[in-house]
This record gives C-alpha cells, structure tokens and sequence, in this order.
C-alpha cells in the first residue's frame, strides 16, 4: 500500500508548448509510447491527420469523444505517473489553451531548430510566466540543417528573457547529426536513424568524453566535441535546480522527436528534475497537495458527444487530498453538496483501479451546464482557488442575427457559451450590441455552430470597430467621467463586470493617460 504523500509526489503533471509545426504532436506520440499508452506509433498523428483533413466543424463535433479523452494523457513511468495535458495549437487556438497551463505544474517548450523562436511559443510562454511556470526546453529536429545551437540558446535567452542551462549538446546537425552529450551524466548518445523509428534511434550510448570509442567512431568530430563542450561549459549557465524551478531558468535538451532521439533524457527530466504537485492560492490561504482533504478547481469546460442535452465536461484539477468515485463533494459558489458517481479518470490503460485520482491528477465531471468554469470543489471548506484568468480578446465581432425574434435564444445562447469559456461576451452601454471576442478565431466558428445545433439560433457574425479590451477597476466616481468622455467604449462583459472596448491602440493609451487612477486590466480572474 502506498501512502497519499508517496502517490502524490510521484505525480508530474505538464503540457507541451509550442508554435505549431515544432514537432508538439510528434513528441506527444514518442512519450506516450515509452509509457506504454500507445502501443503504435502513429495513433496520435493519425488522429491529428483527422482533425485538420476537415474543415467542417460538424465533423469536429462528431469527434468530441476523441478529444475528450485526449485532453488528458496519464501514464506511467518509472516509478512515477505522467499527466499530460494536451494544449490546442493551430486553428483549434483559444483560450482553454491558456488556461491548460494554470493547470499543470510545469511545461516542456518545444523550439524547432531552423526555425528557433516562433511567435506563438512566445505567447505561451507570456502566460507561463504569470505563474512561473518551470519549463524544460527541447530543441527539435536536429536531422535537419538548422540554426547553430548557440544561436537558438542566444535568441531564448533574448527573446524569452529566461536563462539557458543545456544539458545536452548536439554533436554535428542535419546529415552530419552524429548524436548528443550528456553534459550532466558525461555519456554521448549516437544518432543512427536507420534504426526503427519507434524503438530511437540511438544506437549505443558510451561513458566520458576522453572514452576512445568516442575517437573511434567520431573521428576528428571528437576533438571538435571535446572543445565545443569546454567552450559550452565555460560561457553557459550550469543547471540550477531553484532557478529552473522560480521559472528564471530552463534546462535545454537537443533531439529528434520523429527519429525518437532525446526523447527519454526528456521525459527522465521531467521525472527527476520537474516540479512534484505545487501548492496552490485560493482567496484565503495556501492548499498543500498532502492535506488529507480533497479540493480541486476547473479550468476547462467542454462541450460534450451530445449537445443536444447540453452535456458538458467540467475537467477538474486535484489540488489536494484524494478523489474517490461516490464521493461528495461542496462546490464552493453554490454552497451545493454533490455525489460524484461518473466522474472519468485518466488512468493509463495497464492499471485496473479507474476510480481514484490524487493531486495532480485532472478529473473529467460529466454535467448539464451546471459546473462553471473556475469553480472551487472541496470536501467541505469555503475555498477559492485564484488564478484562473480570461484573456484580453484579440478578435472581435458582431452577432447578428437572421431571425430577429430569436433574440432572446441568442442572448442565452451567448450568455451559456460565455460561461462555459467558449468565447467572451461584451455588452457596449450605448447600444444592445452582443460582441464577441475571442483570442482565436476558430471560436467564432465553433459558436456560430453550436449556437445552431444546441439553440436553433442562426447568427451570424461581422467584424466590429474594436481592437482590444480592457477590464476597469475604479471609482464609481472615475468610471461616470470615464463614460462621459468615452460613451462608446464602456462596457460591461458576460459576468456584469466593466470593460472598456477600445477602438485603437492609441485609443486605449490616451484613456489610460486621461485616467491614471483607472486599472486596465488585460487579465481577469474568473470565479
Ligand atoms: P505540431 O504538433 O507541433 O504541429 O507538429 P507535428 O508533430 O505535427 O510535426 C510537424 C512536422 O514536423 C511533421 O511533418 C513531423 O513529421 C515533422 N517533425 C517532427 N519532428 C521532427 C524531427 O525531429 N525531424 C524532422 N525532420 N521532422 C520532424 P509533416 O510533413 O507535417 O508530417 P508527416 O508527413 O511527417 O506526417
């Protein structure tokens, strides 16, 4: 029997951040197969090919099932249990893909070596910092003639402005990819990528620089190696386990995820240098993951297979104690006591219990609309977890609507869809306007769908002379000069809480200066 503090310190829960086309999906595939919850390589890519093949989303619907479950990958490894949580990239962007990361405990970022830092790897890594999230770096296909590695560790540290420690070193790239070293271990892994792709492509590993197998098979490359990582260890930052772990520093690994080269040293890293559960903020005081007592909060709501009964998935993170089928739990805001019978776990396919989660591990609690996204579970305690943010928007549009008698089907609609994260909804004061903004612009297609299956409503949206949105805290005092001089731009969002919807940038900058004791806030906390 294994104790609740030993069942959550072996708990690694992360995501994978990266611009689209890095190699995310790939990698995903290599690590869940060293786990053993695939048993083909391909599983993952295939599903993907899937998804993007269509363009219809209809079809996306229909595979909901699919990306529920694939939302959480749990599995286990060495002696520890791996949650990965998968972050939308590509068109399917939105905010869940934010708020993913309030959920995990640490990140791998995955940086592709031609291309080096990609626009929106630095967005994530924006949100990860608000929480200093951890993040291990793995630079991805070294099979191919990229950027010097020195380059890209230059430009992370430039453009990401966190520290590079690598742990690895590449020896040679593109056809002259011989393998990498292990600065920490002292071991030199060669690449062959003759080898089966599914088993890595490594094809011996050997022990110390000055080993003369190193000669015999590198050549005058070993000379070179053993200077370059002289130089490296001289001119770089060597690991430091508090830096990497306040965010400031990322442990940085070289590969190949198709060739499944580096990948192990990856998913070691995370078993021995990421974060156990982290303790977690509510309103009133610090959750440590031990305490006997379950809580959790959600920070993803999904629409679920059938969405004509409005079946959603609230997915729940453990932020302590034990979750157990049957259990009742309080959830918070509505003061309400639930019996959780059919709640989904993640559990890898080789254990047999399915019905107990711990700390760290993400729960799936099936629901008719009733969970909102945000929301505090407990066994009882009056907690809220914080941190949980909505995003500025960065597209906005119009509904319109075809049936104007249908308004009030709209209006709950939005209303429903706004709560459950799917898009944001804002409400000018001068005008019954229903804007919708979004950080993706999937959203709108995914809304103006959904609004016609779950709500027989056909809208459609236009574009908006909007530009980006701003939370207010002030005055009531400050806020009726603020209506006063900008009528247009007041507001309020889905949650009765004022915004200021700005026409330009300029717009928003001469707001701010006119009104210095105004916050504008590009986050807000979601309760
Ligand atoms: P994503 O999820 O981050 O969007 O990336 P994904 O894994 O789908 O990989 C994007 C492309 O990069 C894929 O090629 C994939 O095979 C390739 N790739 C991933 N890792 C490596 C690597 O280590 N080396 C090289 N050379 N390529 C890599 P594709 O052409 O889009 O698809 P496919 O034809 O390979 O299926």
């Amino acid at each position: 029997m294994t104790t609740l503090r030993e069942e959550i310190d072996r708990r690694r829960t992360f995501a994978i951040i990266s611009h689209p086309d890095a190699g995310k999906t790939t990698l995903t595939e290599k690590l869940l197969w060293f786990g053993g919850a695939i048993q083909v390589a391909g599983e993952v890519r295939a599903r993907k090919a899937s998804r993007h093949a269509t363009s219809d989303w209809m079809e996306l619907e229909k595979q909901r099932g699919i990306s529920v479950t694939s939302s959480v990958m749990q599995f286990p490894y060495r002696d520890c249990m791996i949650n990965l949580l998968d972050t939308p990239g590509h068109e399917d962007f939105s905010e869940d893909t934010y708020r993913t990361l309030t959920a995990v405990d640490s990140a791998v970022m995955v940086i592709d070596s031609v291309k080096g830092v990609e626009e929106r790897t630095i967005k994530l890594l924006d949100v990860c910092r608000l929480r200093d999230t951890p993040i291990l770096t793995f630079i991805n296909k070294l099979d191919r003639e990229g950027r010097s590695p020195v380059d890209l560790l230059d430009e992370i540290e430039d453009v990401l402005k966190i520290q590079c420690a690598p742990i690895t070193w590449p020896i040679g790239m593109g056809k002259g990819f011989r393998g990498v070293y292990h600065l920490v271990e002292d071991t030199i892994a060669f690449f062959d990528p003759t080898q089966p792709s599914e088993k890595g492509a490594t094809s011996e590993v050997i022990q110390g620089l000055d080993n003369p197998r190193l000669d015999e098979l590198l050549g005058s490359q070993a000379d070179e190696l053993r200077l370059d990582v002289e130089l490296v260890r001289g001119a770089s930052h060597s690991f430091d386990r508090d830096a990497y772990l306040s965010g400031k520093q990322c442990p940085v690994f070289f590969g190949s995820a198709v060739n499944n080269f580096g990948v192990r040293s990856l998913l070691d890293a995370v078993v021995d240098m990421s974060p156990t559960p982290l303790a977690r903020a509510t309103e009133t005081r610090q959750v440590d993951p031990h305490e006997e007592k379950f809580s959790g909060f959600v920070f993803k709501i999904q629409a679920n297979m059938d969405p004509k009964h409005r079946d959603r998935i609230a997915f729940l993170r453990v932020c302590s104690g034990r979750f157990e089928r049957g259990m009742k739990v309080k959830q918070v805001a509505g003061g309400k006591t639930l019996a959780i019978n059919n709640a989904i776990t993640f559990m890898a396919r080789d254990r047999s219990t399915t019905d107990e989660a711990y700390a760290g591990d993400i729960i799936g609690i099936p629901n008719h609309g009733t969970i909102r996204l945000g929301e505090t579970f407990t066994e009882g305690e009056n907690l809220r977890f914080t941190g949980i943010p909505s995003f500025a928007p960065e597209f906005f549009q119009r509904a319109i609507l075809r049936n104007p008698l249908k308004m009030k089907q709209l209006q709950k609609g939005l209303q429903q869809l706004a709560e459950e994260g799917a898009t944001q909804l804002f409400r000018p004061s001068v005008s019954n306007e229903l804007i919708l903004g979004a950080v993706g612009t999937l959203q709108f297609d995914v809304v103006a769908y959904r609004l016609k299956d779950e709500y027989d409503v056909d809208a459609v949206f236009e574009s908006c002379p909007i530009n980006t949105a701003r939370w207010i805290k002030c005055s009531d005092e400050d806020f009726r000069k603020l209506s006063d001089l900008y009528p247009n731009n007041v507001g309020t969002d889905g949650a009765g809480d004022r915004v200021y919807l700005a026409s330009s940038r300029v717009n928003l900058q001469l707001a701010q200066e006119r009104f210095p004791n105004v916050q504008f806030s590009e986050t807000r906390e979601v309760h």
